[in-house]
């Protein structure tokens, strides 16, 4: 008998029949409710919340394998307490999404955008020596806050662009530091010294809001802010502000606190890039990832252990 699975119905196009084999699907669209019932697996996209009402939902459950890196979109406490399993889609997603984070690091340090604006417009009178100055990143520093995999591979690029690299992370990462020169330091020290301060880290608790008046007040007023990791992680009204007073350099953003709504003042800030959550918007990466997932569907179902499940 197939397996009952629930699957994000926008992958259906990123999914050989391959991977369905043996399974039941019943496909569910992003703007359709979690129902109830049996189902044993469930494949969401990042943006599908499912907490404690809808795992008491769907009973015979045994694994939500979520078509991200990110999972807090996934209550892991009430997952656990129903002995359901949940899986991400780390490694995969790495190199498209470091090389999006440097593709925001460059639109902003070069105003791209400013660039391609005022081409359209027609009123470009020509090459002039103070046109668009934008900032040198050969001998200034990059900040990562978070040197997990996307982090380290952003770290590693920016060796080829002649940057420094200082870091924050819960324990030192010695082969980053052996490979890249980085060096870590103190959360207030990142804020103060970085020239981009980039995010990757997990929208844990504790680090909700963590880019707030405070932090901001302690950058360079020239500095750049990149996030390609969760909108939470950003206090959007104080970003704005600062961006409004000329406290700021630039911001590049991919994400946002309430997605896909953005924050009127953020929308209206200068010197932003803000793009539509495509970090890792490319043929072969969401490819991997829904393949990735539903092969984390195919084990747990097979009885055998999940590939990239995820602790807390
Ligand atoms: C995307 O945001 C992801 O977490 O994979």
């Amino acid at each position: 008998m197939n397996h009952p699975v629930l699957i994000a119905a926008e992958l259906r196009n990123l999914l050989d029949a391959a991977r369905l084999e043996g399974l039941d699907v019943t496909w569910i669209a992003a703007d359709e409710a979690t129902p109830k019932g049996d189902w044993i697996a469930l494949v969401p996209l990042l943006s599908r919340w499912v907490g404690g009402t809808e795992l008491k939902n769907l009973p015979k459950l045994k694994i939500v394998a979520n078509v991200a890196v990110g999972y807090n979109n996934v209550d892991l406490v009430a997952a656990e307490l129903r002995r359901v399993m949940v899986t991400n889609t780390p490694d995969v997603l790495t190199d498209a999404t470091a090389d999006l984070t440097w593709a925001l690091i460059l639109a902003c340090a070069r105003r791209l955008l400013a660039g391609v604006e005022l081409v359209k417009s027609g009123h470009w009178t020509g090459w002039h020596p103070e046109q668009l100055l934008g900032l040198e990143l050969r001998g200034r520093t990059l900040g990562l806050l978070g040197a997990g995999r996307i982090g380290q591979a952003v770290g590693r690029r920016a060796l080829a662009f002649g940057m420094t690299i200082r870091y924050t992370a819960r324990t030192p990462k010695p082969e980053f530091e052996a490979e890249t020169g980085a060096v870590r330091v103190e959360l207030r020290r990142l804020f103060g010294e970085a020239d981009v301060l980039s995010l990757h880290v997990p929208a844990v608790p504790e680090l909700q809001g963590v880019v707030n008046a405070e932090n901001l007040g302690r950058m360079k007023p020239e500095a750049i802010l990149v996030n390609t990791s969760r909108g939470d992680l950003v206090q959007e009204d104080a970003l704005a502000e600062a961006l409004e007073a000329g406290r700021l350099g630039a911001a590049g953003l991919d994400v946002y606190a309430e997605e896909p709504s953005i924050q009127p003042r953020l929308l209206a800030a200068p010197r932003t890039v803000l793009l539509p959550h495509i970090g890792s918007a490319t043929r072969d990466t969401r490819r991997a990832m829904a393949e990735l997932a539903l092969a984390n569907v195919q084990a747990v179902l097979a009885g055998k252990a999940p590939l990239t499940p995820v602790y807390r």
